[in-house]
């Protein structure tokens, strides 16, 4: 086994603040491999910190009217606030527009530039000649191709999830200016991970087998799709300027710099030892990302370090997760469709437990879940308050009644007290497995198994019950009891560390340690135990209905404010016809009439036979218009006639004549009439 550890996980974009689908994908995972690692005594370093550079910074800067610092200064305390908030334990969590960073990411690329590990490409980007700055694709917006939503993204349709590149769009312009983007001239450095693919293929097809399913299986496709050279650098105002001659105005790609950002956080953290954590062959190191990051972590990143050399590790593992929707809904920032882990706070102070524990058991490990307010709920109340908490309550609670808090001296063990006892190892072993194998959902299954091992115990034995007639018999099952609970406190430590603290309080313990998890006397006898108080309260239907209701609104928002830029950028009218001559038009006899008679042509929806006076003469005119008006209605009216338009005759009546009518795109119709009354037969043109 190795000696040391290094977990890292993605660096979050400080872009907006984190919610439930972070914290499920990456970080609380991450926590609970790390608490384990340090339990059990093996050394280890858990590094993070905010991504500050690249489109998602400065496209919310521009939608909130400030600059890319003041958005990456908002945010990174926010979520560095929230990470701490629910107990995730960095070791450091810096960010990449530290001075270390830059300084050490400038480094990096020069040092690969001077060894000519990249290769130099002038090529055509996209210019908003308006603004005079070249577009990311994030910053190009049209219509899709697929769905047809007008504002889909140059890189991808987030209506229809289309992968997109800025030529695919229809009506294509500048999200800067409104301009029509241009292509222009401009020198990269690219990465020619082409040269890297042989030995990637040999590295994770042949020597990571074990990785996750979704992990390999993604690099497996990038392989055999073939790999293209990468380009490093940016035309971009925000970033690590790229640190060599001839350079102006280009910063190195977000994603060249950002997991640069795990050595340089860790050189901010360790100046002089940094290098024992990263240039060791004792060193494991872990990436936990989303599955959106596995290129950049498998293929990128390790082509990077392998380019740079000098003893540099790679990843021993890579366990990304899928995605968690939201009420079956995608989670976006940009929609607002997410529960914000400080806002969560705010509604459930003190309860970043459960949200640990619902998106542990419902993670998004093999395939995208879906986190529903019911679920959380039941989950909470059925499961954390009615096994894990009853059951450690109860015990608690009769310990001091009948034995002053004091664990008692038990008698005689039976069959139901030793097989209750002896489930401790077995799922011990099973959390264990299942923690090594980062299968998280598993382990935390288990842990609870054990809390049901001992909610069923107590029942059965009723010491309550018991006590009437046995002390004997109830300080055993107590005593049991008392053992389970410290067992619980260890096998909930890496999942819930804010109610294990609790339960270590109740107990009266310091943290109990893994190698002792297991045993069945892990508390003296003579133990005093602390007063219980409860470990969950519970989680009424009306705190859950605030939230769903909150998420409705949100969503009628989003449809109404859909909804009217669809109607905006709909066509107001038809287009228009082709030209006509004076002479065509002056052909056209048009004239006022009156309608004397109204009726609706038999077996017809659609046509009214109206007898009009026209100035000339009387005749009838069929005309389809009965969707919109009554007879009843048009019998008076004064309407307009193409008086000169060749009989037709329809449903057996001579139709002598059209009527104007007025059409709105919508297919809404309304007759043409005179502003006021004139003689019938008055012409018009
Ligand atoms: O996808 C993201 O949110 C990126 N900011 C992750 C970066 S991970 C790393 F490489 F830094
Ligand atoms: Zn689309």
């Amino acid at each position: 086994m190795k000696k040391r550890n290094l977990i890292t996980c993605a660096l979050p974009y400080a872009n907006g603040p984190v919610h439930i689908g972070h914290l499920a994908g990456v970080y609380v995972p991450a926590d609970i491999y790390v608490r384990y690692l340090r339990m059990r005594g093996r050394e280890t370093l858990f590094v993070c910190g905010s991504d500050e550079h690249g489109v998602p910074i400065t496209m919310a800067a521009r939608k909130e009217g400030c600059s890319p610092q003041d958005i990456v200064d908002k945010y990174h305390s926010l979520i560095k606030k929230s990470f701490a908030d629910f107990g995730i334990t960095f070791d450091i969590y810096s960010r990449t527009s530290s001075a270390t960073h830059h300084k050490y990411a400038a480094e990096f690329f020069r040092k690969l530039y001077e060894e000519g590990k990249f290769i130099e490409k002038e090529s055509e980007q996209f210019y908003d000649p308006e603004a005079k700055v070249f577009l990311a694709d994030r910053y190009i917006v049209g219509t899709c191709p697929k769905c047809g939503n007008e504002g889909a993204y140059g890189d991808q349709c987030e209506k229809c999830g289309s992968t997109l590149s800025p030529e695919e769009l229809i009506n294509p312009h500048s999200k800067v200016s409104g301009a029509e983007p241009v292509k222009k001239m401009t020198k990269h450095w690219y990465l020619p991970l082409n040269e890297y693919e042989p030995w990637l293929r040999q590295w994770i097809l042949e020597g990571h087998k074990e990785w996750k399913s979704n992990v390999y299986g993604q690099c497996k496709s990038w392989l055999d799709g073939g790999l293209q050279p990468r380009a490093v650098s940016r035309d971009l105002d925000w970033g690590v300027p790229v640190p060599v001659e001839g350079a102006e105005g280009k910063v190195l790609y977000v994603w060249f710099d950002a997991p640069i950002g795990y050595i340089s956080n860790t050189i901010e953290l360790l100046p002089d030892s940094w290098e024992q954590w990263w240039k060791s062959p004792d060193t494991r190191m872990i990436h936990f990302i989303g599955k959106d990051n596995i290129v950049f972590h498998c293929i990128v990143f390790p082509s990077m370090l392998k380019a740079y050399g000098d003893g540099f590790i790679l990843p021993d593992n890579v366990p990304a997760n899928e995605f968690l929707n939201l009420e079956g809904d995608k989670i976006s920032t940009s929609r607002n469709w997410a529960v914000w882990l400080h806002e969560y706070l705010q509604d459930f102070p003190g309860k970043q437990d459960t949200l640990r524990y619902v998106l542990t058991a419902n993670a998004p490990e093999t395939k995208d879940n879906d986190f529903t307010w019911k679920d959380f709920q039941a989950r909470h109340n059925s499961e954390l308050l009615a096994i894990f908490g009853n059951f450690v309550n109860r015990a608690v609670v009769l310990t001091h009644k009948y034995f002053g808090g004091c664990i008692p001296e038990p008698g005689a063990f039976q069959d139901i007290d030793k097989e209750a006892l002896a489930q401790i190892p077995v799922l011990k072993q099973a959390i264990e497995e299942n923690l090594e194998t980062f299968k998280f959902r598993e382990a935390l299954r288990e842990a609870m198994n054990l809390a049901r091992v001992g909610n069923k115990y107590i029942s059965d034995t009723e010491p309550w019950a018991v006590a009437k007639t046995d002390m004997e018999r109830t300080a055993t099952i107590l005593y049991t009891s008392i053992q389970l609970c410290a067992s619980l406190s260890v096998a909930f430590a890496p999942f819930l560390p804010f109610s294990v603290e609790k339960l270590n309080r109740i107990l009266n313990v310091q943290p109990l340690s893994w190698d002792d998890f297991g045993r069945s006397d892990l508390l003296p006898v003579g133990h005093k135990l602390n007063q219980a108080e409860l470990l969950f309260s519970k989680i009424e239907d009306a705190e859950i209905e605030k939230q769903i209701a909150r998420l409705a609104e949100i969503k009628a928002a989003r449809e109404a404010a859909e909804a009217a830029a669809a109607a905006a950028a709909a066509p107001k009218s038809e287009p228009a016809k082709e030209p006509c001559t004076f002479e065509e038009f002056a052909k056209m006899d048009i004239r006022t009439a009156t309608v004397l008679a109204a009726e609706r042509v038999p077996k017809t929806d659609k046509l009214l036979k109206l007898t009009i006076d026209t100035g000339l003469d009387q005749r009838v005119i069929v005309s389809g218009i009965a969707q919109y008006y009554t007879p009843e209605e048009m019998v008076g009216k004064q309407i307009c006639i193409l008086a000169n338009l060749q009989p037709r005759t329809i449903r057996g009546i001579e139709s002598k004549g059209m009527i104007l009518m007025a059409k709105q795109i919508d297919g809404k119709m309304r007759i043409v009439t005179p502003e006021e009354r004139l003689t019938n037969g008055a012409t018009i043109g």
